[in-house]
């Protein structure tokens, strides 16, 4: 060994302890994090309540590594629920127990309990997330997950001068984890929030935000806003999240227009709009060119819901300031004009224009021939009331269900990767999930008489590396709704999409193989379809649920289970000690 290796080696192990050397000889960054998961008290709209965070703060901290980053975060419980996180969009190479969803590839992290999230950054790189992945605590634990590209490899796009996360929630005053709980009984719609906020504050549009400090403009300085100081002539990057629960929104910013340049950590060809479209699970970066010069006044930035379901939903609107400078004169504040709430038309016309970078160095690796094929019927149907006296509070005394082809996807109460990986799955899952609906109807057309679904547990099984077509057809039953569907484990290919009903015969023939946008969330459009593809190279139990919250409680779930290769390096790695017991 030469002395300039010994001495790199004695630098990478003891001058940075982060560094260490791979199996095949390369380094490999290890970044530790830890998470304690802690009740603390946070005042919005006037309302302060006690509720479950992590290290104490709202929105959650920033994670950031480098593509090829292993990444070890511990989870310490202290809170009296049962938690466990989600790394939203991260592949999970081979590392499924670290994915999180509570009850499909662990079990939740009880109180007092710890776990060690373990897994490595491969191929990746851009804005993601992390959030709770159990009943609805997700709705004020989640954060920022940045993933820088390599050292020294560039943006494909202008170096910006800054980065900013913009993260988007809903706040409720209430106690989210008492709203689902209580809409499950009574079968009934859940509350709707009371905000939507921006790196979790609500802005100078709502009332108590202004009321309390009895306010003129410079008031917002002082109040519960976002506030985003620039300099003139400057680029910034905006890493846009979408947080919030159960609203897909319209995000736009007063004077200003964005270019898009990244979906869900994945380039794409830059195009400039007004307004961006984000659903729930969805990233967006977006390059923001400041003035030449300062202006005479401040700018809105603001976001409010698209909305296609016929439930009712927050109708409010959320706003940040983006200031020039912070001389404390009153200047006139420019207010963006955003899409009505329910602009389906601009809606389909911002996803249309999203397209992989497709370069030699960022290929769109879309499957081209297609081994097996799905057709899955997403919407919202019927459960029987089973309430003693019998009422209950969805449709004609129902309950509100929500389906993957006319299934509701009942949990297990142990975790499916765990179930499949001990051989155990008997009476826990069974793998004949439906690839088309078992019985057929016009979906967009006037919906069935009856609506009552069925529940099960079920899951797909792919052999390793099959390539797969899922065509996700919205229903009209009660109502037709965009639902963003989100796939854990892998990133699909959107190929096509369009209204009404999927023509197997006509609409294959407009898929896009070229530059379809890969992503890990996608809206099914309201009232139509969409066409994804996704290669099955990453052995493991997947979930694959509408990332509308209310949608995932009533059902709207199910998973994949992609079985191990032949090769050794084709294959689920054994779960860690320190996994959780149900
Ligand atoms: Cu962002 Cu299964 O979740």
């Amino acid at each position: 060994m030469s002395f300039g290796l010994l001495l790199t080696l004695f630098i990478a192990l003891f001058a940075f302890p982060q560094i260490a050397l791979a199996q095949n000889g390369t380094t490999v960054t290890t970044r530790h994090y830890k998470f304690n998961i802690q009740m603390s008290k946070v005042t919005r709209l006037c309302h302060t309540k006690s509720m479950v965070t992590v290290n104490g703060k709202f929105p959650g901290p920033r994670i950031m590594a480098r593509e090829g980053d292993r990444l070890l975060i511990e989870v310490v419980n202290h809170v009296p629920n049962n938690i466990s996180i989600h790394w939203h969009g991260i592949r999970q190479l081979r590392s499924g127990w670290a994915d999180g969803p509570a009850y499909v590839t662990q079990c939740p992290i009880q109180t007092g309990q710890s776990y060690l999230y373990n897994f490595t950054v491969d191929g990746q790189r851009g804005t993601l997330w992390w959030h709770a992945h159990i009943s609805w605590l997700r709705s004020t634990v989640y954060g920022p997950l940045i993933i820088l590209p390599k050292k020294g490899v560039l943006y494909p796009f202008t170096k910006p001068y800054k980065e900013v996360p913009i993260i988007f929630g809903e706040w409720f005053n209430g106690d989210p984890e008492a709203i689902i709980s209580q809409a499950l009984q009574t079968g009934g719609g859940p509350n709707v929030s009371d905000s939507y906020t921006i790196n979790g504050l609500p802005g100078p549009l709502y009332n108590c935000s202004a009321k309390a400090l009895n306010l003129t403009q410079l008031c917002f300085y002082l109040t519960d806003t976002f506030k985003l100081n620039v300099k003139p002539g400057k680029i910034y990057l905006l890493r846009l999240i979408n947080a919030a629960l159960n609203d897909e929104l319209f995000f736009s910013i007063a004077n200003h227009s964005l270019t898009v340049v990244e979906a869900d950590a994945i380039y794409i060809k830059p195009f400039e709009t007004e307004t961006i479209l984000i659903t729930p699970g969805q990233t967006t970066n977006v390059l923001l060119k400041t003035k030449s010069k300062i202006p005479n006044a401040n700018f809105l930035m603001a976001a409010r819901p698209y909305v296609t379901g016929q439930g009712t939903f927050d109708n409010s609107t959320v706003a940040g300031i983006l200031e020039y400078s912070k001389s404390p004169k009153k200047l006139p504040l420019f207010k963006p004009s955003l899409p009505a709430l329910n602009d389906t038309a601009y809606a389909t016309n911002f996803t249309n224009k999203i397209r992989s970078l497709a370069t030699v160095q960022y290929p769109a690796n879309v499957p081209l021939k297609v081994d097996k094929r799905f057709f899955f019927t997403i919407g919202l149907g019927t459960s029987p009331c089973d309430q003693q006296n019998g009422t209950c509070q969805g449709p004609n005394g129902t309950r509100f269900s929500a389906t993957v082809n006319n299934i509701s996807f009942v949990q297990p109460n142990t975790a499916l990767l765990q179930s499949h990986y001990s051989g155990q799955s008997n009476g826990i899952y069974s793998p004949d999930f439906p690839i088309s609906p078992l019985k057929w109807f016009n979906y967009t057309g006037s919906p069935p008489n009856n609506t009552m679904v069925n529940n099960g547990t079920k899951l797909v099984v792919l052999p390793f590396n099959t390539s797969a077509e899922v065509i996700m057809q919205d229903t009209s039953i009660l109502g037709a709704e965009s639902h963003p569907l989100h796939l854990h484990g892998f990133n699909f290919f959107v190929v096509g999409q369009g209204f009404g009903n999927y023509d197997p015969n006509k609409d294959p023939k407009k898929f896009n193989l070229v530059d379809p946008i890969e992503r890990n969330t996608i809206g099914v459009p309201s009232g139509g379809w969409i066409a994804i593809r996704f290669l099955a190279d990453n052995p493991g139990v997947w979930f694959m649920h509408c990332h509308l919250e209310v949608h995932t409680s009533w059902g709207l779930k199910m998973a994949w289970l992609v079985l191990d290769g032949k090769l050794p390096n084709q294959k689920l790695l054994p779960p860690p000690k320190d996994l959780p017991k149900c």
